[in-house]
């Protein structure tokens, strides 16, 4: 029997099956530009419209010391990021995805808008393992992010600066 949860959760069956069929678009449709920032513009635009659990989708910008925002979709978001603080600089600090259940919980969590409720950060390498920006998840459930969701959109954020 389905409960609220159902409607509200997707399960990492339904997401397994669907970032598969996002990825193969994406892959397509990322080759026709080589140009990041056009990448990641269609990124969010797919990712968005696709996963009905993502409240706001984007990626903030590593440049010098600061998180500028980039390509997003969703409300208005913080425009710069305070240096080693929060989701996003924590992945860019530990070069590797931030999975939080409930913001309230993170210390330091950077509020954007009030209903964001749980968030996924990963960072998104260029050729030479440098970061180069963060791509950034907020749900307005708590919990709505799994290890689906880290190993999909790491596979997805490879694509931004490949080459192939
Ligand atoms: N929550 C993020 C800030 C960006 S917004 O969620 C759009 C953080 O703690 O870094």
């Amino acid at each position: 029997m389905g409960d609220i949860m159902d409607v509200i959760k997707m399960d990492d069956k339904k997401k397994e099956g669907r970032y598969s069929r996002i990825y193969k678009q994406l892959k397509d449709l990322l080759l026709k530009t080589d140009d990041p920032l056009a990448r990641m513009a269609s990124v969010c635009a797919v990712l968005h419209h696709k996963m009905d659990y993502y409240f706001w989708t984007g990626f903030y910008l590593l440049k010098e010391d600061k998180l500028i925002v980039g390509p997003y979709q969703g409300p208005l978001a913080c425009q710069e990021l305070e240096k080693d603080k929060g989701v996003c600089w924590a992945a860019v600090n530990g070069r590797t995805p931030v999975l939080v259940a409930d913001v309230h919980a993170f210390p330091g969590h950077v509020s954007c808008d009030s209903r964001s409720l749980s968030e996924i950060t990963v960072p998104v390498f260029n050729g030479q393992g440098e970061v180069m920006a963060v791509f950034d998840v907020d749900s307005d459930h708590t919990d709505s992010f799994t290890s689906v969701d880290q190993r999909a959109l790491s596979e997805i954020m490879a694509l931004i600066f490949s080459t192939e």
